[in-house]
């Protein structure tokens, strides 16, 4: 009996097979390496156990994905694989909707062939774009405006479809800005080249491996003019994973969405100013053009979460930036690739 993560080598996925073994399931992670590392799957056993199962596969290989539902007892799946880069996913749509869609199918059809009816699917609050009302909940309309955005709208409106004619239930958790680290030190995000995210870089700065931080604009209609997000640390992200799977057991039904997010908004200004405090560190920046496609500010309403999942995020700003430094520091280049 074992819970099936896919795309746990990732950053999001690898600290969620932690949580899931922690809660006293087994896990069997699959990963083609896409954007990831063999290191990452000994950091899971590392903190595991050293027979965790690992298989790597692409997921787009229809029987390298039947083969692990048959060769493991599986009961539930948490869904994390996929492409996630929005710029890139503006340059290869074709490329994101493949494998973001094409491995969601395969492995639904695996699922209902085995007779498995509980999953827990990886959404994105890029699926609201620039709310009307905040807190954005999860009534508000979805507007993605990237193909990476899409690729996600795409997937919950599968999985709604499925879950409403086939013995499926699951649980969609729409991530706002997910930050942090594993207090072990020994996880974390370990993204490929130039990071695109803001915490990262905020940490390449604050090392000395990056000169200055570019603020994407100062103009915005917020507090202080930068673009204010809803930071959520991993752990707690990966804890409302372990809260869906047991939701789903004990017999919900359908398709539902939910945020994970804190419910509270950080300006980039706010941020930098915290990651100061937490590392010492000095953390130049200098304000630019804004992004083009960022939203000026969003935050979650997490009344459903903690109504439905029974979750909360327990972990602040600080401690996100605190465990972010701490994986940070001793892992420098990040998981030896
Ligand atoms: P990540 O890139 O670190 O992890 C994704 C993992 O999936 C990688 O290890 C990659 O190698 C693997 N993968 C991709 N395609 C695959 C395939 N075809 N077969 C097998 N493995 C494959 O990303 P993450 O930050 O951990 O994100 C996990 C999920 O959460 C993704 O679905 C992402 O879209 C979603 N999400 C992430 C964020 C974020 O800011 N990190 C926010 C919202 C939603
Ligand atoms: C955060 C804030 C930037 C870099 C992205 C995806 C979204 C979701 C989460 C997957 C913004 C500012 C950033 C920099 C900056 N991922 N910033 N200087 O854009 O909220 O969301 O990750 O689903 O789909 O779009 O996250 O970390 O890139 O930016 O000023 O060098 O930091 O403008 O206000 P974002 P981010």
């Amino acid at each position: 009996m074992a819970v099936l993560v896919t795309g746990g080598a990732g950053y999001i996925g690898s600290h969620t097979a932690v949580a899931l073994h922690d809660a006293g399931h087994e896990v069997v992670i699959v990963d083609n390496f896409a954007n990831s590392s063999p290191a990452a799957v000994d950091a899971v056993r590392a903190l595991t156990t050293e027979d965790l199962a690992f298989v790597e596969a692409d997921l787009l290989d229809d029987d390298a994905v039947r083969r692990v539902f048959e060769q493991h007892e599986i009961t539930g799946v948490v869904h994390f694989a996929a492409h996630k880069a929005v710029a890139e996913s503006v340059s290869e749509p074709s490329r994101y909707y493949r494998n973001n869609v094409g491995s969601l199918l395969g492995v639904l059809d695996a699922m209902l062939e085995h007779g498995v009816d509980r999953l827990v699917h990886s959404s994105s609050c890029t699926v609201y774009g620039q709310p009307e009302v905040l807190p954005v909940s999860e009534s508000a309309p979805v507007r993605a405006a990237s193909p990476y955005g899409r690729t996600k709208l795409v997937s919950e409106q599968i999985i709604s479809d499925v879950c409403a004619v086939r013995p499926l239930a699951a649980v969609m958790l729409r991530y706002f800005n997910p930050v942090g680290a594993h207090g072990s030190g020994t996880l974390g995000e370990d993204p490929n080249g130039i990071p695109n995210n803001l915490v990262p870089l905020v940490m390449q700065v604050a090392g000395g491996s990056r000169g200055k931080l570019p603020v994407f604009g100062d103009d915005y209609d917020t507090a202080d003019g930068s673009g204010v997000r809803d930071y959520v640390h991993v752990v707690d992200l990966a804890d409302a994973h372990v809260a869906a799977l047991e939701v789903l057991a004990g017999g919900h039904e359908g398709a539902t969405a939910v945020n994970v997010g804190t419910g509270s908004g950080t300006s980039v200004l706010e941020l930098i100013e915290a990651a100061r405090r937490v590392t010492g560190k000095a953390i130049p920046y200098e304000v630019v053009e804004r992004r083009p496609g960022d939203v000026a500010k969003t935050w979650a309403a997490v009344d459903l979460a903690h109504d439905f999942l029974g979750w909360r995020a327990k972990r602040g700003i600080e401690e996100m930036m605190r465990d972010h430094w701490r994986w940070h520091c001793e892992n420098p280049g990040g998981y030896r690739r």
